[in-house]
C-alpha cells in the first residue's frame, strides 16, 4: 500500500487530480458506499476535494480541505474499496488491490486532457452532477450513458439544474409525511416533470402522484412510453386543456414552464383555486397586455413595438405577482435562467401565506391596472376571490 499512498500524496500535492474513483467493494457485508468519486474545488479560495459517496441512487457530498483529501482516500482505500481510477493531467493510473493488500498499479495516457478548472467547478455545483449518468437525461437525449451533457444540450442542462434549485428551495413548503401531488402544465417534452421525478421520488424519496398536461396528445403519448420505460410509475401524462382540467381536488404543486400566453394565467387561476402550497411558473410570449396596454404618458415607451412588447410582459409579469398576493400567495419574481441561454427568464415563486392587508394591496393594484387600462385574464377568471370591489371595477 505504500505505492499507493505515494501515488495519492502526489497527485494531490502536484494538483495534477482531475477526477478519482473508488469502486469495488472489499466485502459487500458491510456496505456502507457503493462508489466514491472525488475532484477538487475551490472553496473560498482554497483548494478542497470534494468526495461523493454513492450508495444506491442516494449520493452525500463533503468537501475536504486539500491537506486531508489522500489521508480520506486512503482509508477508504485500506477498509472499503479495492480499485481505483485516478485520472490526473498527466496519467491515468488504474489502481488494483488484492483481498491480501497487493497493490498493482497500470499507468495510461491520460484520457481527460484538461487541467482541473477550479472555479469552473465551483461555478457549476448542479443538483444534477455532469459525469453521472441519470436514466431521464440519457433517454431525452440530454446525456449519453457516461453521463457526458451533449454540447448542443448544454442549455437545458442548465435550465432543469437551474428549476430543481428552485424546487429544493420550496421544499420545506411542502407538506411533509403524505404523498404530494403536482401537476405541470402544458409539460410539452416535459423535461422537467421528468426531472421532478427524479430529483422527489429518487432523491428525495417522496410519494408522488404527478401529472403532466399538454394540448398536444403525439408529445404526450411519447412522454408516457417514456415514463413506462424509466419505470417512473407515479407519473401520468394526459391531453387536455388546462383550463378544462378537473381531475384532481388537491394539487400541492403546480408547475409551468413557457405555457404559452394566457395559458400560464389559466394554471396560475386552478393552482390557486386548489390551494396549491407551491407555485412555480416561468411565463411565455405574453400577449394579452399588449393589445390592452394605453397611456399617453407612456408614449414614448410604447410607440416603439419592441419595447411595448417587453414592457407589456413585465406588466402581466407584475400583475400575476401582484393578484397572487391578494389571493393569499407570498410572490417573488426571480431570474431562472441567464438572459445569455433565453430572454424568457422569469420565474414566479408564490407559496402559500397567511396574507396582509389586501385593502393596501388592492388599491396599489387598481391604480397599476387603471394606468395602463390593462383587462388582465387572471383577475377576470378569479374576480369572485379577489376583494368585492373587483367585480365593479373589472
Ligand atoms: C413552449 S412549450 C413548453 C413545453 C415545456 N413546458 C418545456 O418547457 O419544454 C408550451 C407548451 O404548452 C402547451 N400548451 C399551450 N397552451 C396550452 C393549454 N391551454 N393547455 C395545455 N397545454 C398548453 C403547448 O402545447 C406546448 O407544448
Amino acid at each position: 500500500m505504500e505505492s499507493l499512498n505515494t501515488l495519492i500524496v502526489q497527485v494531490i500535492n502536484s494538483r495534477t487530480l482531475i477526477t478519482a474513483t473508488l469502486s469495488q467493494l472489499r466485502s459487500k457485508g458491510e456496505v456502507t458506499y457503493t462508489k466514491v468519486q472525488v475532484k477538487p474545488v475551490e472553496l473560498k479560495g482554497k483548494l478542497h476535494y470534494q468526495f461523493a459517496y454513492y450508495t444506491g441512487p442516494k449520493v452525500e457530498h463533503r468537501n475536504i480541505p486539500a491537506e486531508e483529501a489522500a489521508e480520506e482516500m486512503m482509508s477508504l482505500l485500506r477498509a472499503t474499496f479495492r480499485q481505483a481510477l485516478l485520472c490526473t493531467v498527466e496519467a491515468d493510473y488504474q489502481v488494483l488491490i488484492s483481498k491480501k493488500y497487493k497493490v498493482s498499479i497500470l499507468t495510461k495516457s491520460a484520457s481527460k486532457q484538461e487541467a482541473p478548472d477550479l472555479a469552473h467547478n465551483r461555478k457549476k455545483q448542479y443538483v444534477l452532477d455532469e459525469g453521472e449518468p441519470v436514466p431521464f437525461l440519457v433517454e431525452l437525449g440530454i446525456m449519453n450513458s457516461e453521463g457526458k451533457v451533449l454540447a448542443k444540450k448544454y442549455d437545458k442542462f442548465r435550465q432543469i439544474n437551474r428549476f430543481l434549485e428552485m424546487v429544493e428551495d420550496v421544499l420545506a413548503d411542502l407538506p411533509a409525511g403524505r404523498p404530494l401531488t403536482i401537476v405541470d402544465f402544458g409539460c410539452g417534452k416535459s423535461y422537467l416533470t421528468f426531472a421532478l421525478y427524479h430529483y422527489l421520488a429518487v432523491r428525495e424519496r417522496r410519494e408522488l402522484n404527478i401529472v403532466g398536461l399538454d394540448l398536444k396528445a403525439d408529445v404526450i403519448e411519447h412522454c408516457s412510453q417514456l415514463a413506462a420505460k424509466l419505470g417512473y410509475s407515479q407519473l401520468r401524462f394526459l391531453v387536455g386543456d388546462i383550463a378544462d382540467y378537473n381531475e384532481l381536488d388537491q394539487v400541492d404543486m403546480v408547475v409551468t414552464l413557457h405555457a404559452c400566453d394566457t395559458a400560464t394565467d389559466a394554471a396560475l387561476e386552478k393552482a390557486v383555486r386548489w390551494g396549491a402550497s407551491v407555485i412555480l411558473s416561468v411565463p411565455c410570449c405574453q400577449h394579452e397586455l399588449f393589445n390592452q396596454i394605453e397611456n399617453d404618458v407612456l408614449s414614448p415607451l410604447l410607440s416603439h413595438g419592441i419595447l411595448k412588447e417587453r414592457f407589456s410582459a413585465l406588466a402581466t409579469d407584475a400583475i400575476r405577482a401582484k393578484l397572487l398576493d391578494l389571493m393569499g400567495y407570498r410572490s417573488q419574481l426571480l431570474e431562472f435562467i441567464d438572459m445569455e441561454h433565453t430572454p424568457k427568464n422569469i420565474l414566479i415563486r408564490a407559496v402559500k401565506s397567511t396574507g396582509g392587508d389586501n385593502a393596501a394591496k388592492w388599491r396599489e393594484y387598481c391604480a397599476f391596472r387603471d394606468f395602463l387600462g390593462a383587462k388582465p385574464y387572471l383577475e377576470r377568471v378569479c374576480a369572485d376571490l379577489l376583494p368585492v370591489e373587483t367585480t365593479a371595477q373589472s
